[in-house]
């Protein structure tokens, strides 16, 4: 049985995220979206928040995953008995940190293979950090996440914004 697992950070999820689980899915026996806890991005979504944000986009399909991880990702993947790991190429950009990532992977646990996976062309640009950017400023992020998404983040920026010390000048 072929397993894998999909790791990010998913603050918030996006419909890049979500063509990727769907065609990974497909692929593979199961998938293990692992969403990372200790991330020094300092996500705007609490883990848990983005773990049931990720079922609820994911719930039509039977072989996927949702679980939250923290330490290092070859760890995780033992754990979770998988094979390989599998990421979203969106851009030559891209092509370095994954490189690096997949490289390092690779010399301190031998036996994990990352796949990855070419995003869909119609969603190359997104980024969950453009999709946050765009909310903060009230702005139509409906292109780039699920509806139930969309509403959970413009709440959120809505909270931090209000939350927010005027800045002293
Ligand atoms: O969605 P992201 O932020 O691009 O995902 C990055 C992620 C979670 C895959 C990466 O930061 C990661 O694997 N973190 C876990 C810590 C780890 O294993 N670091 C060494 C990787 S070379």
């Amino acid at each position: 049985m072929a397993v894998a697992v999909y790791p990010g950070s998913f603050d918030p999820v996006t419909l890049g995220h979500q063509d990727i689980i769907e065609r990974s899915s497909k692929i593979m026996d199961r998938v293990i979206v692992g969403v990372l806890k200790n991330n020094s991005k300092s996500p705007l979504f609490s883990v848990e928040e983005r773990v049931n944000m990720l079922k609820s986009v994911t719930g039509h399909l039977s072989n996927i995953e949702i679980l939250a991880f923290d330490g290092l990702l070859v760890d995780f993947v033992r754990q979770c008995h998988a094979d390989v790991i599998v990421r979203g190429l969106r851009a030559i950009t891209d092509f370095e940190y994954e490189l690096q990532m997949s490289q390092t992977n690779r010399v301190i646990s031998p036996g994990i293979d990352t796949i990855f996976l070419t995003t869909n062309l119609k969603y190359s640009y997104l980024s969950s950090s453009i999709v946050k950017e765009i909310a903060m400023y009230h702005g139509d992020i409906s292109a780039f996440v699920d509806p139930d998404i969309a509403e959970k983040v413009l709440e959120k920026a809505k909270a931090v914004k209000k939350n927010a010390r005027p800045v002293n000048k």
